[in-house]
């Protein structure tokens, strides 16, 4: 089990640092509630182009390895219907520690739910645990009653059901999540991947979900919350780096000359994954609203909880190709130092080959609108008599809106961090693309849902506000949104 020495906000008081206590012998494979990512193999052919004949029955979606498929109940094409049920589960991380979970349909990660563009989505939920909880499909532009804001739809209560029915709008890379207690439901296991395929999207020749995450682990059980002030702080940093679920990177296999495509989500409560890798070279070709206009190449991937990225990974040489995070730790001298730890790894074999180019498809860059309004948003915190408390505006857990707007405007929002820890903001059911941010250390092209505020600085966006409601806009830190930075805006339909 990767356990993390000690982590440059997580060692006080939680239960972070020591030894393994387990010292891996055995393989890592036993884990019968957790599931093992890459348990089958990329489909020898995905190059079938089909007839064009529209009784046809359409083309089944390529296969993305990773979290196991939520079961399709619908033989309607164009409808994906599953069902996910949350419960308490045992859930084995490694070949070591058995957790006590929150999974859906027993598996942590829930189950992908993989649909083409256009395509209605139903999910039959089933709330089995003990307390109430919500499901919010993060980064779909979908109608607002579906979005899983307990403050419009009322929380599923132990033992109901809710039925979200919603169309996907945008392919891309998507994930779902609690949004009651999140800090603590999501940290306990609940979230899951979501594949939303385009049309005449380039073919790969294999095609991973990495859902990346940390937690944090006491005497091998999900530490208590909200235990420390360094936790109300900077949001809490496990000891523990995940990996669709598994502690112990899963190794996978490839070969020499593939190109393939990984789709990356940050899952944790808080911590900004920085991602290298050996023996393959990345190219970002994808984030939160789909495929980029320009791929760039990087060494660096900085993942802000929240975030996704599409990179196209390509094997060069044979060998072995290791993905690494790099986590600020503690040295012997009490000193904070980056530590690499190995997340995933893909043994490739030799071939000879050269990796082919990927032929770009024609994507137009997001439209420059025009400004209709610039708008600020601050954000600091401030000690209480009952602890600490995150404010947007001044407000802690703000009840009336911040904003009103109008459908299809687009507003220059202003992101001003007045303190120290960094906050990556999320808009709820809309795009925006960043304008400029000078403590940036990834590129920021493409249309986002989530950006990074460092400390200290500020971030500008312009938010297409194309999608009415009223929506949540908050700090992606769960401990954060918890502690109050959590806000409200209307988008009036446009008259
Ligand atoms: Cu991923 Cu409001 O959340
Ligand atoms: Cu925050």
């Amino acid at each position: 089990m990767v356990l993390l020495v000690c982590l440059s906000w997580g060692c006080e008081g939680g239960g972070g640092g020591g030894d393994d206590p387990s010292p891996d012998a055995a393989a890592p494979d036993a884990a019968v509630e957790a599931p093992t990512p890459d348990a089958a193999e990329a489909p020898a052919d995905a190059s079938v182009t089909p007839e064009p004949d529209a009784a046809a029955p359409a083309p089944p979606l390529p296969e993305v390895q990773g979290p196991a498929l939520a079961e399709d109940i619908n033989p309607d094409a164009r409808i994906v219907e599953v069902n996910l049920n949350a419960s308490k589960q045992r859930v084995r991380l490694a070949d070591g520690a058995t957790v006590e979970m929150y999974a859906y349909n027993g598996q942590v990660p829930g189950p992908m739910i993989h649909a083409r563009q256009g395509d209605t989505i139903i999910v039959h939920f089933t709330n089995a645990l003990d307390e109430d909880t919500t499901i919010h499909w993060h980064g779909l532009r979908i109608p607002a009653d579906m979005d899983g804001s307990p403050r419009i739809q009322a929380p599923v209560r132990p033992g109901e059901t809710f039925t979200y029915t919603f169309q996907a709008p945008d392919a891309g890379s998507y994930w779902y999540h609690p949004h009651v207690r999140a800090n603590e439901q999501v940290e306990k296991g609940l979230y899951g991947p979501i594949v939303i395929r385009g049309e005449d999207e380039p073919a790969y020749d294999a095609e991973r979900y990495l859902m990346l995450d940390d937690i944090l682990l006491d005497d091998d059980q999900i530490a208590p919350f909200m235990s420390n002030h360094m936790e109300e702080m900077h949001g809490r940093t496990g000891n523990v780096l995940l990996t669709n679920g598994r502690a112990e990177p899963a190794s996978s296999t490839a070969r020499q000359g593939q190109v393939e495509r990984w789709r990356i989500v940050n899952t944790a409560n808080a911590r900004t994954m920085s991602l290298g890798i050996s023996g393959a070279t990345f190219r970002v070709i994808g984030t939160d609203g789909g495929l980029l206009a320009t791929p760039y190449t990087i060494d660096r991937l900085e993942v802000p909880v929240g975030q996704r990225y599409d990179v196209e990974v390509s094997y060069g040489d044979a060998g072995r190709a290791s993905v690494r995070s790099y986590v600020l730790v503690l040295d012997e001298n009490d000193n904070v130092v980056e530590e690499p730890f190995e997340v995933f790894a893909v043994d490739v074999a030799q071939t000879g080959a050269s990796p082919r180019t990927v032929e770009w498809p024609e994507i137009a860059p997001p439209a420059r609108r025009p400004v209709a309004e610039t708008i600020e948003l601050r954000f600091n915190g401030r000690q209480t008599a009952h602890g600490l408390e995150w404010t947007i505006n001044g407000q802690a857990h703000a009840h009336e809106p911040l904003f009103t707007f109008t459908q299809g405007e687009t507003v220059r929002m202003r992101l001003i961090n007045e303190a120290g820890p960094e906050h990556p903001f999320h808009l709820h059911g809309q795009f925006f693309t960043v304008e400029n941010g000078p403590a940036l250390t990834t590129p920021q092209p493409g249309l986002k849902d989530t950006v990074l505020v460092p400390g200290q600085s500020t971030v500008v966006i312009r938010a297409n506000l194309d999608n009415p409601g009223r929506w949540m806009a908050h700090c992606h830190i769960l401990e954060h949104a918890e502690l109050g930075m959590m806000s409200e805006f209307v988008v009036e339909p446009a008259p």
